[in-house]
């Protein structure tokens, strides 16, 4: 008998730990770098991690030209000023450390370096001819998992959405995850990215397109996400909880990267695009009114994440012990104080019937998602949310 047949890929090799920041001259010198192009955001200049990048780089004879100018949330118009400056430098590596919106800008001018057109061209899955120049990302919150995603997610301006571009050959060349970039994120930004992490890890777990290979990482991400990030929003400096969101933002990456994200990231896209609603509190805000709607898919996994987050399910019909899961999330989210409902955000009943016409537009999201959605049922969703 045939079964499904998965395809698993981790094609990037990872420095992880506390101090592999410090491995970036080394590799981007084995990757024949001799002149960077380092993209990262005011933030993290600020912070002086931009500073630290630049002397590990030049310790081994690699120059560099630093771009802060990313957008929060990057329009796919911000891409050309980018991409011009890279060339402009003659830049021969690109390295990106910041956030995901740092990270995607990052994917995107590292491509545009070796093919044709402009950013614009590569919107939609599988467009990409060949890799651009060799590329390392750093993430510095934890996070999107954009270090080792094929995807670069960019806001559309014409569409007021957000659009992203899907291929393998934009995932970089080696991922540095080093948590003690993280130290000084605060307690928001931990909040949301964790959160968002959590969605990327759920999707996934759940996902049409899981496997016993991409579960391992998305349930591990779940439970690191379930034991650290109280802790990681409570106090920013303890190390092991910064250590396991590190950990759980990149197992979410390699999960999505393998299993694809499904109803949250669908809906969450128009909050995005169409009310500039950060992309963390998006998917949080309607985490466990998807999870309440799929959890009929696959009561047995739904009990397992309730149980990774840390709910005692022993003895519980299986019924009840999925329920739990949109439970445990909601109270994680209220925990790290992000907003609960979509009304303390702006969204109105008004605004549902745009939301949902332009979320089910993101066929490429729906089609993982465990349960077929009707716009009827998107819409009962949102509604619950509100
Ligand atoms: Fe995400």
């Amino acid at each position: 008998m045939a079964g499904n047949i998965a395809t698993f890929r981790i094609p990037t090799q990872i420095n992880y730990g506390a101090g592999s920041a410090e491995t970036v001259g080394a590799e981007g010198r084995r990757l024949g770098g001799a002149r960077a192009f380092v993209v990262s955001d005011p933030i993290v200049q600020k912070l002086g991690l931009t500073d630290q990048l630049l002397r590990h780089l030049s310790a081994q004879g690699i120059d560099s030209t630093v771009y802060t100018d990313v957008e929060a949330e990057p329009s796919i118009q911000s891409i050309a000023p980018c991409l011009a400056a890279a060339r402009t430098a003659g830049c021969d590596l690109v390295v990106g450390l910041g956030g995901g919106s740092a990270m995607d800008t990052s994917k995107a001018v590292a491509m545009l370096l070796g093919n044709e057109g402009q950013a614009e061209d590569y919107l939609g899955v599988g467009l990409v001819k060949r890799r651009g120049v060799p590329s390392i990302l750093m993430p510095t919150t934890a996070g999107t998992g954009a270090e080792i995603t094929p995807n670069a997610l960019f806001y559309v301006a014409a569409v007021k959405d957000k659009k992203a571009i899907v291929s393998p050959h934009i995932v970089p060349d080696v991922a540095i995850i080093d948590p003690l970039l993280t130290l000084s994120v605060p307690p928001a930004v931990t909040a949301a990215t964790g959160m968002d992490t959590l969605s990327h890890a759920v999707e996934a777990y759940t996902s049409i397109n899981a496997s016993p290979m991409a579960d391992l990482y998305a349930l591990e991400a779940i439970r690191l996400v379930g034991t650290y990030l109280r802790t990681a929003v409570a106090n920013g400096k303890d190390l092991e909880a910064r250590d396991g969101m590190a950990r759980a933002s990149f197992y979410g990456g390699i999960a999505i990267a393998n299993a694809g994200t499904n109803a949250v990231h669908a809906l969450a896209y128009p909050l995005q695009g169409q009310h500039r609603i950060t992309h963390g509190v998006a998917n949080s805000l309607l985490l466990p009114y998807v999870m309440e709607f799929n959890a009929l898919s696959n009561l047995t996994k739904f009990g397992r994440i309730a149980e990774a987050l840390g709910e005692p399910i022993s003895g519980l019909s299986a019924r009840t012990a999925a329920a739990r899961s949109a439970e445990a999330c909601k109270l994680l989210s209220q925990d790290v104080g992000i907003p609960q409902k979509l009304g303390e955000v702006g969204i109105e009943e008004e605004h549902i019937d745009s939301l949902v016409e332009a979320a089910m537009l993101v066929t490429r999201l729906w089609a993982n998602n465990p349960r077929q959605v009707s716009p009827r049922e998107a819409r009962g969703i949102l509604l619950r949310a509100l």
